[in-house]
């Protein structure tokens, strides 16, 4: 994701950027840009690729001064070149912008804009905002307040920062969702995407809450809400190491990726599904309604954590496409010479786009002729490159090992190209509206699954961590999840775990149960809820300790089950988002009491580029 920050003071401010922009490559990036306002007005140079091509043009081209601000891009809108590289202005290029997040009325309001003569140089989203914020300013109104109105007309979620060059010393920054955070100095201030870069300049931080934005100058910080009421937030004394702050203060990446999973998931729906018109769609990916028509079979190839994302696919795109779909090991593939022609859709899921058995059987499926495309997170990854289609999970950079906020965003990738294929088949307008809808809501859901549950499931990991084995159990749309919630134990915890459908366990593993099984269970309210409590009975009635996650007030299942873990409730489709939460977090929590290395597991690399 992109990497914001801005400074004024009294210092030269491009190595404070550059140095600060160092520390944010963790978030991943595709091209960078420094804006430093001087005597002369306001000097931009970008680069594409790493950092080190933007220094090298900066050799070239020294800037210097003590107000100004630097990107590193996560390409969402238009390709990733230096053309579309941050930072953005105007038509005199004096308002700069630069962005992190997706602003979804984009369109529009550039149509208006053209209109009204203004020029665009950029396909991206971005530039929009300092071409509203000139036109504002175009009757004498002053940058500020030019700033607040622009901000009223935006929708999407954003973490922007603008300055003026015609009023050189004063940064605004706004928030609504991407996070932002405010350095206080001495004489000087820094504004960025989180406190990493500012440690080395101050510990009192100001966290930015949705909706609010900051008026900063050398000498003060002015924090307003959505309505231009002044906000009195005292700074937080920050005590972090610099590895800490790169973890935002999580002990470990895994938990920091947990939490961050509400934001990764609003990223990958954001600017793709529109309510009103029950439109979805896909920057990279267009399929016309007659090249659909044609599709006849799909098969899914993945690995690991993405196969399991997969199978949660097959269920939500066989309900919406009414056609035969497949589910593969992508080490499978290839080798069982599966049949696929020109009638075949293959959809290869991977996170980091490498996967050499991914890759693979994607190759196998192009050789053969299928239409081929891709659920990927990495930008230009391997995967993405030879595919004639891709929707990236705007997850954000993966660090722990154990894969988490890929997953869920791939789930919700799926829930998206589910939507799309009921629109190219021209199902109920009304139906898609309302899926939309629930999905938009499932940020707030696992917010709700954080805050309440954690705390809880924490202390069950401390119940149960002593376990050797464990089950775990689901039907439908979670019999993935069980699988799931299985691998993320055993390849953190290094306990064995096994996933089943619930209603094979009577088949083979109900031998294993005696009073030493934990066994972890969804059994949320879907049409097989109490297929799914008959098999719990079974569980139940040879002492196995039953852990049940189910909807929030299932009295019945807490009278029950040994131990429940409630959540909010969802459409089924999208629940799956929801139940391998608590199930990240168990795995989590039982790791760190066991003393696992959680980030770095044994024997585990976080990219398998080898057959
Ligand atoms: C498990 C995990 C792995 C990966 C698998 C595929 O937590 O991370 O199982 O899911 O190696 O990797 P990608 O998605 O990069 O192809």
């Amino acid at each position: 994701m992109c990497g914001i920050i801005g400074y004024v003071g009294t210092r030269d401010v491009v190595p404070v950027i550059i140095g600060g922009l160092r520390k944010l490559e963790y978030r991943g990036y595709d091209s960078a840009g420094i804006a430093v306002v001087d005597d002369s007005g306001v000097e931009i140079v970008r680069a594409e690729g790493k950092l080190t091509n933007l220094e090298a043009k900066l050799n070239d081209k020294p800037l210097s001064g003590s107000f100004g601000m630097g990107h590193t891009r996560w390409a969402t809108h238009g390709k990733p070149n230096e053309n579309n590289a941050h930072p953005h202005r105007d038509c005199n290029g004096k308002v700069v912008v630069i962005h992190n997040g997706i602003i979804e009325n984009f369109l529009p309001l550039k149509q208006d804009l053209q209109a009204k003569g203004h020029e665009f140089k950029t396909e991206t989203d971005t530039e929009v905002v300092a071409h509203l914020i000139e036109e504002k300013m175009k009757d004498g109104t002053d940058f500020t307040e030019a700033v607040r109105k622009t901000l009223k007309e935006l929708e999407g979620h954003y973490a922007l920062v603008m300055i003026d060059g015609s009023a050189p010393g004063t940064i605004i920054a706004a928030k609504s969702g991407p996070p932002l955070v405010v350095g206080l100095g001495e004489n000087e201030n820094i504004i960025a995407s989180d406190v990493a870069p500012l440690l080395a300049y101050t510990r009192n931080i100001i966290y930015l809450e949705d909706g609010e934005y900051v008026i900063a100058n050398q000498q003060q910080v002015q924090v307003f809400d959505g309505n231009d009421r002044p906000v009195d937030r005292a700074p937080k004394r920050i005590t972090w190491d610099a590895v800490m702050a790169e973890k935002e203060g999580y002990r470990h990446y895994m938990l920091k990726e947990i939490h961050e999973q509400p934001r990764a998931v609003r990223d990958t729906f954001t600017g793709r599904m529109f309510e009103e018109s029950g439109e979805v769609f896909f920057n990279d990916l267009q399929l016309t309604a007659e090249e659909w028509a044609k599709i006849k079979k799909v098969h899914v190839i993945a690995c690991g954590t993405s196969w399991h994302a997969g199978l949660v696919g097959k269920f939500l795109l066989e309900d919406a496409a009414r056609i035969p779909i497949e589910v593969d090991y992508g080490s499978e593939y290839r080798y069982r010479n599966p049949i696929v022609d020109e009638s075949t859709l293959v959809i290869g899921v991977t996170q980091s786009g490498e996967t050499a058995d991914t890759i693979a059987g994607m190759q196998e499926a192009k050789a053969k002729g299928a239409k081929l495309i891709t659920i990927c997170n990495v930008i230009g990854a391997a995967a993405t490159r030879m595919a004639d289609g891709v929707i990236y999970t705007n997850a954000g950079p993966e660090i722990g090992v154990a894969s988490t906020k890929a997953f869920t965003t791939q789930l919700t990738a799926f829930f998206l190209l589910s939507l799309y294929i009921r629109q190219l088949r021209g199902e109920n307008r009304d139906d898609i509206r309302y899926a939309m809808h629930e999905m938009r809501v499932i940020p707030h859901k696992i917010e709700d699954i954080l805050k309440k549950q954690e705390k809880h499931i924490e202390a069950l990991a401390h119940k149960y961590y002593k376990a050797n084995d464990f089950l775990f159990l689901g039907r439908g749309v979670h019999y993935p999840i069980a699988l799931e919630g299985a691998l993320k134990l055993k390849e953190i915890s290094y306990i064995h775990a096994e996933g089943y459908p619930a209603g094979e366990m009577k088949h083979g593993p109900i031998a294993l149960i005696d009073e030493n099984l934990p066994v972890v269970s969804v059994a949320t309210h879907t049409p097989v809820y109490d297929k799914v409590v008959s098999n719990l009975q079974e569980v139940k009635a040879r002492d196995g300790k039953l852990i049940v996650i189910c909807d929030e007030h299932d009295e019945a299942m807490k009278k029950f089950a040994d131990d429940v873990i409630e959540i909010p409730w969802t459409i089924e489709p999208l629940q799956p988002i929801l139940t391998v939460v608590p199930m990240q977090l168990l795995a989590y929590y039982v790791a760190l009491r066991r003393g696992c290395d959680v980030d770095q597991p044994r024997n585990l690399a976080k990219s398998v580029t080898v057959e």
